[in-house]
């Protein structure tokens, strides 16, 4: 898939007719387009966050699909709230098959100076949220044998400065996703992460890309292209689908390569230093 291509001019639009999810964080962003592409492929959905009239417009414009759409505002750090949520969506749908842990949040700061109560919040939002959101969906995943899926994010397995309170939660994501692929496989639940590269037009992009400028992302990927959030859309239908019915525990990352750029900086220099001498030597043949 290019990104050009729509989700259902390369899968059949009742992939999942019928289907219930839940997606947190699914008002905006990669979340949104998740929702989205599960709406496409005719999945019921339910979308959570904090601002109910954030999530209300989305819902809206998600209706367009045809298929049942449900706000249900939470605070993915209050797990009685999320409770509700979850079983709300569950009343509604009659049940529910995936559940999409996608909420976070970011910021850069030093690990020097960054307030005790700045890391927590990132590791309450991420990983207890996505802990709650689990936990929240088990029985209703037990009864339909259905999965989890967690947006990670490179930060769990890649040092990157100024984001240690991002790696120390997104690292506990990864962690928790195998933890809960090999407790929960014997009820018949899937457990699985994606880690998203750099995605155009998203607030966590927004964040990241602004002090440093795009340039420098795009440098790192070796795709040199951001990814769309319809790129990372389509990987959840699909490991969320029965295309995906006997993958677990397996971390999906769609990141155009970013991951690979090993020692960063040094790759870069050594790069550039040996097109330097080859176009040197070119130069000087006869
Ligand atoms: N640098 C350092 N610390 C920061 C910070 C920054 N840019 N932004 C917030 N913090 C600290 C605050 O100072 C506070 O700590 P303190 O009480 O010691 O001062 C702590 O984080 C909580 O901040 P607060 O604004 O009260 O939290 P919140 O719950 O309202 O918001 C955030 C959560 C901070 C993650 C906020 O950025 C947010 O809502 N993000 C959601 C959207 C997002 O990040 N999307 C990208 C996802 S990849």
């Amino acid at each position: 898939m290019t990104g050009a291509s729509r989700l259902t001019d390369l899968v059949s639009p009742t992939l999942l007719t019928g289907r219930a999810v839940f997606v947190t964080g699914g008002g905006s962003g990669i979340n949104y387009a998740i929702a989205d592409a599960f709406a496409s492929v005719g999945a019921n959905v339910a979308i959570c966050g904090r601002t109910p009239e954030k999530l209300d417009a989305a819902a809206e414009t998600l209706r367009r699909h045809g298929t049942r759409i449900l706000a249900a505002p939470a605070d993915v750090r209050d797990a009685e709230a999320l409770d509700a949520a979850v079983d709300l969506a569950a009343t509604e749908f009659g049940g529910l098959d995936t559940v999409v842990a996608g909420a976070a949040g970011n910021f850069y700061a030093p690990a020097e100076s960054i307030s005790p109560n700045g890391f927590r919040t990132v590791v309450d939002i991420d990983l207890l949220g996505s802990f709650h959101t689990a936990r929240a969906a088990f029985d209703h995943l037990k009864v339909s044998h259905g999965s989890i899926l967690f947006v990670s994010a490179g930060q769990a397995y890649l040092s990157f400065s100024h984001q240690a309170h991002v790696g120390a939660a997104k690292a506990g994501i990864e962690n928790l996703m195998a933890n809960l692929a090999l407790e929960w496989g014997r009820h018949g639940i899937r457990s699985n992460s994606i880690v998203p590269g750099p995605i155009e037009g998203t607030e966590g992009m927004k964040r990241l890309a602004e002090p440093v400028g795009t340039d420098a992302w795009t440098a790192a990927v070796p795709l040199g292209r951001f990814g769309r959030a319809e790129e990372i859309a389509a990987m959840a239908v699909v490991l969320s689908s029965p295309l995906a019915s006997y993958i677990t525990g397996a971390r999906v990352v769609v990141d155009g390569g970013l991951g690979l750029s090993g020692l960063g900086a040094l790759s870069r220099t050594i790069a550039e230093a040996v097109t330097a001498s080859r176009t040197e030597k070119e130069a000087s043949k006869p």
